[in-house]
């Protein structure tokens, strides 16, 4: 009697726990009504939302399907009367009228196209990032779309991946930073603005880290890799609101990304608490079969749907290979159930139950503000990386300019990577703007040399080098084309493609002064270029506006502030390459001995060597964080608040910032801090803090950070966020190389 007294009074609590945890969940409209729809829905329509199809128009196939309610989300498609069509359709003639969800890649802009991301990674700059977001929301919702596939999160160490374009770089900071910044602008106020589209944080997770840089190839991460460096701008992005996110094609350690549990579920799910969709890649899910971890389609559509994934992008295995696992029991539907509820849940949370359709009077494209803030984010993201007795900016001494190069009049290629909406047509190219603005005051002798990135014909060689001859000064527009770089365009040889080498090195030889801009997705290598010319601005592919962006950079009308997010090689053998690596038990200091100083026929020695190249040494053409201005900034006088930093405490870190330069100019103060021994191996340097200031000249400004004892913890292999007691070094500076420099200690 006790015993049934005690059973009941529990039963009788759970009961009462369920119905004020289920009232709870009753209180909150978007569950309400969630809940009302899935408990109408047959399987089949529950498989349907999870579908995302490749729209093709008004087309009969797409029709039936919608009117079955067999399709969730459609990318792809963005004429807006379509859009509406296929909308209309699925509010008025499918059964439960459930709004459909149409997705885009905007990347880096819809018709106002700004630079790739990574290129807006060299602005270091959050709010233009968000900003040139904004635009692209706005541009991308007026036309229909109200789902997007960035900001992509994923750190790149590798200049041969040819994603790494579409990333901001090779920091967890700057990337998690800028990350946040992107879906902000994406996602605006509130996600049911009309304006608004929901961010979709890719691909997770450790898709850069591939072998070789070779683009969806198998990556193996330690736990602390993976947490320390990888993981963090995925959790920074989705803590500031992320309404998607999708996984990656590639496998870590031994797991396709598709159908990684420990990533989705217990990280992604239990520990992160992301309760947002999951959509898979392209295909990705049956590409399981040939990772070679499932048996078959049916096998990897269940390994997916049980890791997590809630959308199947475009590879219909969930439509026809989930129905019988629930049928006979085998997968519960329940499953299912909590994967539509997340979609239905994004649905109503846009708003498009509401407002399912699109105005389609003329959409805002290409509208003065924005093509404004495009410039502005172009002017921002150009490094200046060498600068011989201040060539640039020109002065009213030159008369005339020779521009040559394929990529000065490229309105294509200076685009960039993925990018299907922005027109050529509305480009503006250096070439044009320098005949625009300066072609009534100065001769301009335009002679390519070569039409595009990869010619290798030498007949124009001549006409470019006249017009060198001809000229004062040679402005030499480099680079690659648009297509060299992004998904599945990885290079082994990351130089100057074509026969641009031999054109630099022939027009150096008139001995005119040259300024090389190069204008590329990754950072080309240029080492045995850079002593033929005077002056090398890089731009990685600046956009629409790239060309009044780069000639008032020239021309000193804008100073350049950007600075590199990545670092860049001197030579691709050293790839990968990262400021923030490990110091080895033989790290690289002192006098390093070049493969010409050894003797003939040298014993095996390897005592006193350390860890570096023979041919390329240990430093890289230049460091992460660095970039020149037309003025020089002096960095004095580093406070720390403290010698020692406990528990709960924070260290205020300070110094002064002058412009020691005669025109204003912007400083992306950095803050870096080395952890000098962990029960785990700490990297040389990791980017802490940062921050652009703008000084006038002989204006100085003190620049403060906190420090809190959470940015000084680190993850282990064995999943345990540490902070550990111990000495640590920070310095402020104006790059990972240099800086003022400091001590402290961790304590208990
Ligand atoms: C890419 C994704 C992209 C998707 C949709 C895939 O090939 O990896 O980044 O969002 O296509 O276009």
């Amino acid at each position: 009697m006790k015993n049934s007294v005690l059973l009941w009074s529990f039963g009788m609590l759970c009961l009462l726990l369920c119905v004020s945890c289920e009232s709870g969940k009753e209180k909150d409209p978007v569950e309400e009504r969630v809940s009302r729809l899935l408990s109408q829905m047959t399987l089949e329509e529950k498989l349907g939302q999870m579908e995302q199809i490749t729209g093709g128009g008004y087309a009969d196939y797409i029709v039936n399907q919608i009117k079955g309610g067999g399709i969730g989300s459609i990318l792809n498609e963005v004429n807006p009367e379509v859009i509406n069509r296929l909308q209309k359709t699925a509010v008025e003639e499918s059964r439960l009228g459930i709004p459909i969800l149409f997705g885009r890649d905007v990347i880096h802009g819809f018709k106002t196209i700004f630079p790739v991301p990574l290129g807006q990674a060299a602005s270091w700059n959050p709010q233009l990032v968000e900003a040139g977001a904004r635009v692209s929301a706005v541009e991308a919702s007026s036309a229909g779309i109200r789902w997007t596939f960035a900001p992509m999160l994923d750190i790149g160490r590798d200049q041969r991946w040819g994603r790494i374009v579409e990333g901001f770089g090779e920091d967890p900071l700057l990337t998690s930073a800028l990350g946040c910044a992107m879906v902000k602008g994406l996602q605006g106020e509130r996600l049911n603005d009309p304006s608004s589209v929901a961010a979709c944080v890719k691909h997770f997770a450790g898709y850069g880290a591939a072998e070789g840089g070779r683009d969806y190839n198998t990556a193996v991460i330690s736990e602390e890799q993976l947490r320390n460096v990888y993981l963090p701008p995925f959790k920074a992005a989705i803590d500031a609101g992320a309404a998607t996110l999708m996984v990656s094609f590639n496998e870590i350690n031994g797991i396709p990304n598709s159908g990684n549990r420990y990533l989705l579920q217990d990280i992604l799910r239990k520990e992160w608490q992301f309760n947002g969709v999951i959509v898979s890649d392209w295909n990705s899910i049956g590409e399981m079969v040939s990772h070679g971890y499932a048996e078959s389609l049916a096998d990897a559509a269940e390994k997916a749907l049980l890791a997590g994934v809630d959308m199947d992008m475009e590879n219909h295995v969930y439509r026809q290979h989930l129905t019988s696992p629930v049928k006979s029991g085998k997968v519960k539907e329940a499953v299912i159930d909590e994967a539509v509820r997340r979609i239905l849940r994004l649905k109503i949370q846009l708003g498009l139950f509401e407002n399912p359709y699109t105005p389609t009077e003329q959409p805002v494209f290409y509208t003065k503000e924005s093509l404004d803030k495009a410039k502005k984010v172009a002017v921002e993201s150009a490094v200046l990386l060498k600068n011989e007795n201040n060539l640039l900016p020109l002065n009213n001494t030159i008369k005339s300019i020779a521009v040559i190069g394929p990529m000065a009049d490229a309105p294509h290629d200076q685009l960039g990577t993925w990018v299907f909406d922005g027109e050529k047509a509305h480009t503006v190219t250096p070439l044009a703007t320098l005949r625009e603005e300066y072609g009534s005051t100065l001769k301009i002798n335009y002679a390519p040399g070569l039409n595009f990135s990869r010619d290798k014909d030498k007949k124009q060689f001549a006409q470019a080098i006249a017009a060198a001859k001809a000229s004062d000064v040679v402005l030499f527009f480099a680079g690659e084309e648009a297509i060299l770089s992004g998904e599945a365009h990885s290079r082994a040889d990351i130089s100057l493609p074509g026969a641009q080498k031999e054109l630099l090195t022939e027009v150096a030889q008139t001995g005119k002064p040259v300024v090389l801009i190069v204008i590329a997705g990754r950072t080309t290598e240029i080492y045995e270029q850079l002593p033929l010319v005077n002056a090398y601005l890089f731009s990685f592919h600046p956009g629409t506006m790239g060309g009044p962006a780069l000639v008032d950079l020239i021309f000193g009308k804008a100073v350049p502030s950007g600075k590199l997010p990545v670092t860049y090689p001197k030579m691709v053998g050293q790839s990968p390459i990262y400021y923030n690596h490990k110091n080895t038990g033989r790290p690289p200091a002192g006098k390093i001995e070049t493969i010409d100083e050894i003797p003939l026929e040298a014993g095996q020695v390897s005592l006193g060597n350390t860890s570096h190249y023979l041919d390329a040494g240990k430093d890289p053409l230049f460091p992460f964080g660095y970039g020149l201005s037309y003025t020089t900034f002096q960095y004095d006088d580093l406070k720390l608040s403290a010698q020692e930093i406990g528990k709960n405490e924070q260290l205020l870190a300070s110094c002064t910032v002058t412009n020691t330069g005669t025109v204003e100019g912007a400083e992306i103060v950095q803050l870096y801090i080395r952890d000098w021994a962990g029960s785990v191996t700490r990297p040389v340097k990791e980017l802490k803090a940062f921050d652009k200031i703008s000084l006038k000249p002989g204006e100085s400004a003190t620049v403060s950070f906190i420090l809190t004892a959470d940015d000084l913890k680190f993850w282990n292999n064995k999943n345990q966020q540490l902070l550990e007691t111990g000495d640590f070094t920070l310095w402020i500076g104006p790059n990972s190389a240099e800086g003022l420099e400091g001590r402290f200690r961790t304590k208990n």
